[in-house]
């Protein structure tokens, strides 16, 4: 390391650390426990909430017999609806948001609404005690039944945060005049995220701020909410989230855990900390809608696409419109003379859905690399041809021109190295024993955003420099990454620069989310940095309280051309069915990507990993069944809602290509969610490539791969 300081500091020449490998920041504090999440922070005087939620999907709450309770040793108060304090109405990106306004009526919208949080003196006191409370209602029928068919099924406007509906051509005429046509639907289940640390908030008046210790994306979103919430002035009010344990989108929204702890904070005037159970997460966190979608492709009879249709059906509540975007991904992916793609969605007796690792494309992925496996099959073309035959020269719903589009560069390096030129086309055809094999490939893309962020970097008296930026790092390696680009911009070795995130008192950033993180915060820091070059190079000594330079891109955010920018990938996967019992074994799987350019390959490749991980579980394992007669969840705990776990999970390799995008002044495209998507169509397709039978629904259980039998045994 240098030892250069003061004025001298960006003097020398530093090794380039993006594109190197670099274990997290954190590392050695989270194996070594020293790491506190947000649920273990000692504070002195700190009560525990309980929350208590609806056992019923529809109805009011008739009363909330709290005298009992409020008797039990310990407790301190019981808020629900008639007591609460007000709190105002929140406005999201996709309007208001009553989620968060717990406790402020009677009425009830689905099984697990927060009615009423205990608070006691410790968490055991205040669990016993919310068990113990007796909440009535007064219950009405319900109707958590979704299907595509659904009578209250409507498309919603299109706005500026959600494209509803799409359509250029005559769908009908152009399916008429195609030699081959597809026509088939696909499901998806309900499917939950399940971050390995579940939600949790402390909350505490300080000196007349309130102060709060949250697990969530981005702290400066939730402080305003919360400012909003409680009508504080935004500057009273700091969410720190130092460290995350997996979001996922789950923690991408303010979330009930939060409002509660400050609302009791402010009851009691101590501080409060609630946190969720696992079983509770499966109502107040969102969570994935089941998704049916129709998709119709029309082709000539070498595979050209001349009709498109993908029409989307998904859920949300009756308190908050979520739309699943899934007919989103072939906006980007697919063109055709008659192109037409929706989104709709029916209100249910439900909780309210949320994204959900690549919301949108992550489902529509799996119906339409499916339906494109469904037309190479019956065209007699390959997989890979296929794709390559009808690869869009622009973006076939906006027809502007991609920043950077090499989805081909990743389907040859990625067939390469499967060795998909020994594939034998014929399904049904290697049989091992008892185990029937094939492979399966699927296309991949997720949109590569970006948004306006505040960043400060400070030179230091003493030589390093500190970046401070509202980034969140929810086990990405977020806080790695940033410290690598603040490293590089300010030509200075990585071990100079210390990189402090996730406090809002740092101001407006982008939330960990939607895959744009690491390029917005890069963003920002590179500005501050280089802003803060220039003015030490006209400065002599450094003042102890060193110096500041600040950023906002917000404008030049703005401003950027309008480009179609995303991520690009091609999934690859081998599967052995056991025809015996109907399981599916993933055996390989390999992702190559391009997705721009690549901060910390350590780290990256990881995200990559966990998202095929993800696409594995969707494929084979994640499903929440809904009970039609209670509204609630039949499998809402970790027994009972599978997961891929590393017994399923076999030798996953992630890698890219160079993928320069010379139209973004960063060049980083973000990789948090491309890994999922197509995943689950490429074991799906293999599945087909294995039995010789098509699975369209999800997950490829063994019930359904045993009752739909294979090629040589076909059931009925
Ligand atoms: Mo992610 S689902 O964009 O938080």
């Amino acid at each position: 390391m240098t030892t250069t300081t003061g004025t001298t500091a960006t003097a020398t020449a530093a090794t380039p650390a993006v594109g190197t490998s670099h274990t997290r920041m954190e590392g050695r504090a989270k194996v070594t426990g020293a790491a506190r999440y947000s649920g273990e922070i000692p504070f002195a005087e700190l009560a525990h909430g309980w929350l208590v939620l609806s056992t019923i999907a529809r109805g009011r709450i008739r009363s909330v017999e709290s005298g009992p309770v409020l008797a039990m040793p310990g407790v301190l108060a019981v808020l629900h609806y008639g007591n609460a304090p007000h709190l105002e109405e929140v406005v999201g990106l996709f309007g208001p948001n009553p989620v968060i306004q717990v406790f402020q009526h009677d009425r009830v919208p689905h099984v697990g609404w927060p009615v009423a949080l205990v608070v006691a003196e410790t968490s055991e006191q205040a669990r016993e005690a919310a068990d113990a409370l007796v909440v009535s209602y007064d219950q009405e029928p319900h109707d958590v039944a979704f299907s595509a068919g659904h009578p209250g099924m409507y498309t919603p406007d299109n706005t500026l945060m959600l494209l509803a509906e799409t359509e250029k051509g005559d769908i009908e005429t152009g399916l008429a005049a195609s030699a081959v046509v597809v026509d088939e639907e696909y499901t998806t289940p309900e499917e939950h995220h399940n971050a390995m640390e579940p939600h949790a908030a402390m909350a505490r008046w300080d000196s007349g701020r309130l102060e709060v210790v949250d697990s969530n994306q981005g702290a400066f979103m939730v402080a305003q909410d919360l400012a909003k919430l409680f009508s504080l002035d935004p500057a009273s009010v700091r969410v720190r989230s130092e460290h995350v344990g997996g979001a996922f989108g789950s923690k991408g929204s303010t979330r009930p855990q939060t409002v509660l702890a400050a609302m009791a904070a402010t009851v009691i005037n101590r501080p409060v900390r609630v946190v969720l159970t696992r079983r509770q997460m499966f109502s107040l966190v969102g969570y994935r809608s089941p998704t049916a979608q129709r998709v119709r492709l029309g082709a000539d009879a070498d595979g050209r696409l001349r009709a498109f249709d993908h029409q989307a059906a998904c859920l949300t509540s009756t308190v908050h419109q979520f739309v699943e975007r899934s007919a989103a991904y072939g906006r980007v992916m697919y063109d055709a003379d008659a192109h037409h793609t929706v989104n709709r969605v029916v209100r249910l007796d439900v909780p309210t859905p949320s994204w959900m690792r690549a919301p949108g494309e992550a489902p529509g992925s799996f119906a339409l690399e499916s339906a494109m496996d469904e037309l190479a099959e019956r065209c007699g073309v390959d997989p890979i041809a296929l794709r390559t035959r009808n690869e869009p020269d622009v973006g076939p719903v906006s027809g502007l021109p991609f920043s950077s589009r090499n989805v081909l560069g990743c389907f040859e390096e990625g067939a390469r190295r499967f060795g998909w030129a020994d594939r034998d086309p014929r399904p049904g055809v290697r049989r091992e024993g008892r185990w029937l094999l094939g492979t399966g490939t699927a296309a991949a893309t997720y949109s590569a955003g970006v948004a306006g962020s505040t960043a400060a970097v400070t030179a230091e008296a003493d030589g390093t420099f500190t970046v401070r930026i509202t980034a969140a790092d929810i086990g990405t390696g977020a806080r790695t990454a940033l410290t690598q680009i603040a490293a590089d911009a300010l030509e200075v070795e990585l071990g100079r620069v210390r990189v402090k995130i996730a406090d809002s008192d740092f101001g407006q950033a982008m939330l960990a989310g939607g895959s744009m993180g690491t390029r917005s915060w890069a963003w920002a820091i590179t500005v501050a940095a280089s802003e803060l070059r220039a003015q030490l190079a006209l400065t002599g000594d450094i003042p102890p309280e060193g110096i500041t330079a600040r950023s906002n891109t917000a404008e030049a955010v703005s401003a950027l051309e309008k480009r179609e920018r995303h991520s690009f990938g091609a999934q690859f996967a081998e599967v052995a069915v056991d025809v015996t019992s109907g399981e599916v074994r993933v055996r390989r799987m390999l992702g190559i990507f391009a997705a721009g350019r690549v901060v910390n390959p350590l780290t990256a490749r990881s995200q990559l990993i966990g998202g095929m991980t993800w696409g594995i579980s969707m494929a084979l394992h994640e499903e929440a069944i809904r009970d039609q007669a209670s509204g609630g969840l039949a499998n809402g705990d970790l027994a009972g809602y599978h997961f891929a776990a590393n017994a399923d999970v076999p030798l996953i390799e992630a890698d890219w290509v160079d993928d320069p995008d010379t139209h973004d002044p960063t060049g980083i495209k973000g990789l948090g969610e491309v890994g999922i998507v197509g995943a689950a169509a490429a074991i799906a397709n293999a599945v087909w490539h294995a039995t010789g039978v098509r699975h369209r629904h999800l997950p490829i259980r063994p019930d359904r791969v045993l009752l739909a039998g294979t090629g040589d045994n076909r059931a009925g």
